[in-house]
């Protein structure tokens, strides 16, 4: 009998970012993110030459990407992965338009907790709101398993306050406490730092920094 092929059904989470994508990214685009997060990387002494790798993590339509790619870091690529399709067809679109080596760009549709990477692939990885859909854990092990030793990873998780309780019930996600992401960090990282956007940014209303690096 002639097997009939079944699509793999979408997440809740993936139904979510696929119908909402395109007003987060207008969203994102208004309050200086991009910009915010383009000033840390350049205050980093991130150590990446023509050769390294960088992953951004739940990387929705792109705008942690492209906050790096004004950075001007060498870099020889750069892989945007989320779980939403419609996200990186937006994030496809965002890499067309800007003015980056286009080459160096490409995306990947996949889920954090099993991402399809050898180990220690990449010398960078960002990420910046997609570890609250998941266990801290399970997120942490992963993005450290692909990471190369020495490289850093620039975890922005969103932080208890008024502005990311809101953000909580509008995106449907889960804040984890500051306490156990210093605490579950160190299991599979050094904490370099624990910084904050400077408060006029409105990224830092939201959001707080942590620099890790694999042991
Ligand atoms: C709040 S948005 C953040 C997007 C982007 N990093 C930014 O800062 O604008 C959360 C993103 O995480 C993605 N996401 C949620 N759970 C995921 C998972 N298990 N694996 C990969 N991506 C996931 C969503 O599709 C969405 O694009």
């Amino acid at each position: 009998m002639k097997k009939t092929a079944v699509k793999p059904s979408k997440t809740k989470t993936q139904s979510f970012y696929d119908r909402i994508a395109d007003v987060h990214n207008i969203a994102l685009r208004m309050n200086g993110y991009r910009a915010s997060v383009t000033k840390y990387l350049r205050s980093l002494d991130l150590k990446l030459n023509e050769r390294s790798m960088v992953l951004d993590a739940g990387s929705g339509t792109g705008i942690v990407s492209l906050g790096f790619a004004d950075t001007k870091l060498p870099h020889q690529g750069l892989v945007a992965f989320d779980l939403s399709h419609k996200s990186l067809e937006l994030a496809n679109e965002e890499f067309r338009n800007a003015r980056i080596d286009k080459r160096k760009f490409v995306t990947i549709q996949g889920n954090v907790l099993e991402t399809p990477f050898a180990d220690d692939s990449f010398d960078l990885v960002l990420t910046c709101g997609v570890l609250e859909y998941v266990s801290l854990d399970e997120g942490l092990k992963e993005l450290s398993r692909v990471l190369k030793p020495g490289g850093k990873l620039v975890f922005i998780p969103v932080k208890p306050s008024l502005v990311g309780s809101m953000l909580e019930l509008l995106y449907k996600f889960k804040i984890h406490p500051v306490e156990d992401v210093k605490r579950i960090s160190q299991r599979y990282f050094n904490i370099v730092g624990n910084h904050e956007f400077p408060i006029r940014e409105p990224i830092a209303w939201s959001k707080t920094i942590f620099l890790l690096e694999k042991p």
